[in-house]
C-alpha cells in the first residue's frame, strides 16, 4: 500500500482542489505514480444530462490523470450544500462503508494518493456519525491542511489542528494558499511562523493567488510550476526528506 493524505481545509473554498491537483501534477511530472480522488462531491454541475464532479475533473486536467471521472469520484450531488444534506435533497444516502472501500482500493493501487474531503474536518458526509474526520480515521490517513493567508487564519488553522488531534489524527503539513501580493501586510507575513509555532506542524509553503487559475472554468495557467517552486512537495513523498 502506498502513502496517502487526506486534504482538508480550514473552510470550504480555501483552495483544496487547486493545491491537490497541483501537487499531483508535480509528483507525476517527477515520475511518481500519484493520483487524487474526491469520494464525495456536492455542487456537481449538470452537463448534457450528466453530473460532472468539478474537483475530479480539475485533477484530471491539471495533473493529466488517465483515470475516468468515475474512478476519481464515487458520490456526486447537485445541491451546493454539505454532503449529508445534498444527498438527502437528492433522495440518496451516502454509505460510509462504500466511501471507505472506494478510497482503500485507490490507496492500494498507487504510490501516492490525495483524498480531498469536503469543506472542513467537521463536515458531515453521511450525517453526524460519519464526518470528514471520521473518514480520515477509518483510512488511517494523515492530514494536509490548506489555509487562507490573511486575518482569521491563525484561529481557523490552530482549531483545525487541535480538532484533528483530538480525533486521533495526525497533521503532516499546512499549506497557505491564495496570497495576493498587494494584500501582503504584517498579518500575512507573521501568520505562517505563528501557526507553525502554535501547532508544531510544518508550513510547507505559501502559494500566491494566480489570476489564471479557476476550478470552475477549468484553467490552471502556471499552477503546477508555481506549486513546484513554492511548496516543499518532497516532504510528502515516501522515502524523501
Ligand atoms: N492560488 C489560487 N489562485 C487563484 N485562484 C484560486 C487559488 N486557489 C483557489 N482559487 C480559486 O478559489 C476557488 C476555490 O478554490 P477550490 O475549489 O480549490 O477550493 P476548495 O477548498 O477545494 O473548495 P470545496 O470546499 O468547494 O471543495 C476556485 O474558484 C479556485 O479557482
Ligand atoms: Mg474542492
Amino acid at each position: 500500500m502506498g502513502r496517502g493524505y487526506l486534504v482538508t481545509g480550514t473552510d470550504t473554498g480555501v483552495g483544496k482542489t487547486v493545491i491537490t491537483a497541483a501537487l499531483v501534477g508535480v509528483w507525476r511530472s517527477r515520475g511518481i505514480d500519484a493520483v487524487a480522488i474526491k469520494p464525495v462531491q456536492s455542487g456537481a454541475i449538470a452537463e448534457n444530462g450528466r453530473l460532472i464532479p468539478e474537483d475530479a475533473a480539475f485533477y484530471r486536467q491539471v495533473a493529466g490523470l488517465p483515470q475516468t471521472i468515475d474512478e476519481l469520484n464515487l458520490y456526486r450531488f447537485t445541491p451546493a450544500v454539505s454532503p449529508h444534506l445534498a444527498a438527502k435533497l437528492s433522495g440518496e444516502r451516502i454509505e460510509p462503508s462504500r466511501v471507505v472501500d472506494f478510497c482503500r482500493e485507490v490507496l492500494q493501487r498507487h504510490e501516492l494518493v490525495l483524498v480531498e474531503g469536503a469543506g472542513g474536518l467537521c463536515v458531515p458526509l453521511s450525517g453526524p456519525d460519519f464526518t470528514v474526520a471520521d473518514m480520515a480515521r477509518e483510512l488511517s490517513l494523515p492530514l494536509l491542511v490548506v489555509a487562507r493567508p490573511g486575518l482569521g487564519t491563525i484561529n481557523h488553522t490552530v482549531l483545525t489542528v487541535a480538532y484533528a488531534r483530538n480525533a486521533g489524527l495526525t497533521v503532516a503539513g499546512i499549506i497557505i494558499n491564495g496570497l495576493k501580493p498587494e494584500e501582503s501586510g504584517p498579518a500575512e507575513k507573521d501568520n505562517p511562523g505563528v501557526i507553525a509555532a502554535m501547532t508544531g506542524v510544518p508550513v510547507l509553503g505559501i502559494v500566491p493567488y494566480l489570476p489564471g487559475v479557476s476550478v470552475e472554468k477549468g484553467i490552471a495557467d502556471g499552477l503546477v510550476d508555481t506549486v513546484e517552486k513554492q511548496v516543499a512537495w518532497q516532504h510528502l513523498v515516501p522515502g524523501e526528506v
